[in-house]
């Protein structure tokens, strides 16, 4: 076999490169159901969508699989028409990409530098981290506030000319909480023009119902770019769809830099389908309602507070780090995957998606068998007054 050899990676890679850590995603079923020799797997760990993608999504997919000989339309008319139709814009102000996180790879590519500025806040989403240093980015990031939102006030005082790019997550992935009208407003009061924000709605859908939620479409900002997805509420995680809405001149620029057939001519026929099944997205907010007031039912009744959440997924606080991966660890042999939090910087704390109704019965009585044990090991847990 033949051998190969590099010049050392210093030579290579750029220092930005190099300290990067990659992205872990949640565990996946089959590498579970393989280690721990198990018949059934509950995973709610990725914020997925638990009744699946709608079956009209499916059907235009399964058609568009006839087609994958050719091309796709690189300027993905029918499904930027269906996006412009629903929420009354021109397409040229739509970006389409793999996933929302792809989109962002275009906004990152196309206006930063290294060392450019960009502001965020601490324990959101690692994704958006990663891809802003991996274009040698510096990251400046204020901590959440004390109810574990996005702290506007310290964001705002930390905007300084060199800020090139804001990203805020509205509502937050990992906390579920989200920014209301009035502060999203008094943070955008203190925006440059100059200065570009990325608001990324990827849990918009479970949060839309919420008087206060400012919804972007409500705005007119030209410096803000709006993410939304088809992998969390469309529940088309696996097939990697994400658009976003911004000035026609900002959308141009992304076209410079972005592959020409993201996204594949089959996400694009599954976008289209998942837009006309308005009913399967209901069921799907339907659903979240109903498994979010279970959950935290079950959570008061064993005593532990979760952080309140707009999304599809509820955050609790262990008692330490050692009690998160306690409890991760044992949910795992019960064939039960959750989410710790220490590439979030939030090691004590667990992200638990809500997953269908039989799925969050297979946590609840995992949950119940380790608990006892949790408790003898690391005491109660901790009460998270006033939030
Ligand atoms: C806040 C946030 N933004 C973006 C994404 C990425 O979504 P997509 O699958 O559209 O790339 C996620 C996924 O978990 C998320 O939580």
């Amino acid at each position: 076999m033949k051998n190969f050899s590099l010049p050392p990676s210093e030579e290579l890679v750029p220092e930005y490169i190099r300290k990067l850590i990659p992205y872990k995603s949640g565990k996946p079923i089959s590498e579970l159901l393989r280690e721990k020799n198990l018949k059934h797997v509950s995973k709610i760990a990725s914020n997925e969508n638990p009744l699946g993608p709608s079956p009209f999504a499916i059907r235009e997919m399964t058609k568009a699989l006839w087609d994958v000989h050719r091309y796709p339309d690189m300027h993905a008319y029918e499904l930027k028409k269906s996006l412009s139709e629903l929420y009354k814009l021109k397409p040229n102000n739509i970006i389409l990409g793999n996933g929302s996180e792809g989109i962002m790879s275009y906004i990152v590519r196309t206006f930063l530098a290294p060392g450019d500025e960009v502001l965020t806040s601490e324990n959101t989403f690692i994704g958006f981290y990663i891809l802003a240093r991996a274009v040698g980015a510096n990251l400046k990031m204020v901590p959440l506030n004390r109810q574990f939102k996005f702290d506007v006030q310290k964001m705002s005082e930390a905007i300084t000319e060199r800020s090139k790019i804001i990203y805020i997550a509205n509502p937050n992935n990992p906390t579920g909480t989200y920014l209301k009208k009035n502060e999203f407003d008094f943070l955008m009061s203190h925006v440059p023009e100059r200065t570009l924000v990325i608001l990324d709605e990827a849990y918009f859908e479970f949060a839309k119902d919420h008087n206060d939620f400012p919804d972007s479409m409500d705005y007119r900002y030209d410096n803000v770019i709006t993410l939304r997805t088809f992998s969390k509420a469309y529940g088309m995680a696996g097939i990697r769809l994400g658009y976003g809405f911004a000035h026609e001149e900002l959308i141009g620029h992304f076209h410079k830099i972005k592959l020409p057939f993201e996204p594949n001519l089959i996400a694009q026929a599954g976008g289209i389908g998942a837009l006309q099944d308005r009913p399967h997205l209901e069921r799907t907010i339907e659903n979240n309602k109903n498994r979010y007031k279970d959950v935290i039912k079950y959570l008061q009744e064993k005593n532990i507070t979760p952080i309140p959440s707009v999304c599809n997924f509820v955050t609790i606080k262990t008692q330490s780090s050692e009690a998160s991966n306690y409890i991760y660890e044992n949910l795992l042999n019960h064939g039960v995957i959750v989410r710790p939090l220490s590439s979030n910087e939030m090691p004590d704390f667990l992200r638990i998606s809500l997953g269908s109704e039989q799925e969050m019965n297979h946590f609840y009585q995992s949950f119940d068998f380790i608990y006892q044990g949790i408790l003898n090991k690391f005491g109660p847990f901790e009460i998270l007054g006033n939030i």
